[in-house]
């Protein structure tokens, strides 16, 4: 893990001293200053995790310092440190925006988990604000969940299994994990599954040697080699055959392959990281995927949230992919209208980011204003979600009438003393339906 950066503040040689060897000790980077020109200017320069200053300088206080930083950084924590008992000062200094103030003589524990707790405090913050991570844009909450699971699973070295629905980005996201990996210089290599002829597979993983068989012109290595000490990405594997299953198996077992028709061993130095839009664990249990090559593949599972799960980042996405196509086909266009953007929300995405992607792109080609309206839109979408609000609209109305019709029998009721018969009557319906109507609408009798 980097390490964090201290910008340390004081002007006393011996404190400087002290706290700088502390720091340094429990894995910190600490730069100093031992003025507020000196500090200023590195502020101005450098990038600080946290900023330690102490109160008094020769030539300002850590006051103005702090109000300085404020002006451009609202985040980042700044601990000013006070003389024993300065009350006052501890004050100000929590009003110009400082994170806390500790008082002298410092204590080295405590000191410590101040840092820390501000730190991580701080990191979180950073996390919650993104909505961006590698390329991947969403700001909901299960996204930001998978964003961390990213991040943690990319700093290991075991096989990952990201399942979810076609278009949900899931070879971004393996895509991400490798370039966060320390493998990120060597190659990142995608095999699809699903494209490979049975008879192929092999050749396609493991290469050939020269004469290997007719065609075999000369030697050709194969995707696990061309991955080398990268990341060999198997997309679809749900897709894969019996044999191919075996076969994939035996080489995730035994970290060695031949090339088809060669006599050396080579040894597998990749990761893999597989995807599939299917549910592998319903396909072991109907025997249509091999259970040991799953729990090889499904060491740590990662699963993508179909689009019409997480709707807070349609906006996000049709921005994203609004600057894309304006860039590729020298547009300009501005943004999309309210009733373009209310269709965008209703509709169910069957096909997740990659429907969204390219209605985007159709209805960028197609528009000849500054706005996306819903002509621009595919029709498709459009029927679709108008069909939806409607359906819902309708069911609005049905609950009004419902309630419509209640209130008014319930009048009725009252004004002829919930006389069943004479309320009949009133309303012109028979007795047994009025008593029909009480029932599904809830009306308790009460004469
Ligand atoms: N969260 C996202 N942010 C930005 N772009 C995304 C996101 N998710 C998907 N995309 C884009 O959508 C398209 C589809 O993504 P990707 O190919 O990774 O999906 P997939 O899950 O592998 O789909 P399939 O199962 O159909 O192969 C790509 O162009 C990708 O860049
Ligand atoms: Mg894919």
């Amino acid at each position: 893990m980097e390490k964090k950066k201290i910008l340390l503040i004081d002007d006393e040689e011996s404190i400087i001293k002290v706290i700088k060897k502390i720091l340094e000790d429990n894995g910190f980077y600490v730069d100093t200053a031992k003025n507020k020109k000196e500090a200023v200017s590195k502020i101005n320069k450098g990038k600080f995790n946290i900023i330690l200053s102490d109160y008094r300088l020769p030539d300002g206080t850590g006051i103005e310092i702090l109000e300085h930083f404020r002006e451009k950084d609202s985040s980042t924590p700044f601990i000013i440190i006070t003389a024993y008992g300065s009350i006052n000062g501890a004050v100000e200094a929590m009003q110009k925006g400082a994170s806390h103030y500790i008082a002298k003589p410092i204590d080295a524990d405590n000191l410590l988990k101040i840092l820390n707790f501000y730190l991580d405090r701080h990191e979180s913050q950073e996390t919650e604000e993104t909505e961006e991570f590698c390329g991947i844009i969403g700001k909901s909450k299960k996204m930001k969940n998978l964003f961390k699971e990213i991040s943690i699973v990319s700093k290991s070295e075991a096989t990952v299994l990201i399942e979810g629905e076609s278009g949900t980005g899931k070879e971004l996201i393996a895509r991400a994990i490798h370039s966060l990996s320390k493998r990120k210089d060597h190659p990142f290599v995608a095999v699809n599954c699903s494209a490979i002829p049975v008879e192929l597979f092999e050749n396609e993983l493991f290469g050939h040697e020269k004469g290997s068989f007719t065609g075999a012109v000369s030697r050709e290595i194969g995707k696990i080699e061309l991955a080398g000490k990268g990341t060999l990405f198997l997309d679809e594997i749900g897709e894969l055959q019996p044999m191919p299953q075996a076969k994939l198996l035996r080489v995730l077992q035994e970290k060695e392959f031949f090339r088809v028709g060669g006599t050396s061993l080579i040894s597998v130095e990749c990761r893999i990281i597989a995807a599939t839009n299917r549910d592998l664990e319903q396909m072991v249990y109907e025997g249509k995927f091999r259970e040991d090559l799953f729990y090889r593949i499904n060491v740590i599972h990662l699963k993508v949230p179909p689009l019409r799960e997480r709707k807070e980042d349609i906006p996000l996405l049709v921005n994203h992919f609004l600057e894309k196509f304006n860039r590729l086909n020298e547009k300009s266009i501005s943004g999309v209208s309210d009733s373009a953007m209310e269709i965008l929300m209703e509709y169910d995405w069957k096909g997740n980011v990659r429907e969204l992607e390219n209605a985007i792109e159709r209805a960028v080609v197609m528009c000849q204003h500054d706005t996306i309206k819903p002509e621009q839109l595919p029709p498709r979408i459009v029927n679709r979600s108008r069909k939806d609000t409607a359906d819902f609209r309708r069911s609005l109305t049905e609950t009004n009438l419902l309630e419509i019709e209640r209130k008014v029998i319930l009048k009725v009721l009252e004004e002829v003393n919930w006389n069943q018969t004479r309320a009949a009557e009133k309303l012109g319906i028979s007795r047994k339906q009025l008593r029909t109507k009480m029932k599904n609408l809830g009306i308790l009798n009460r004469s």
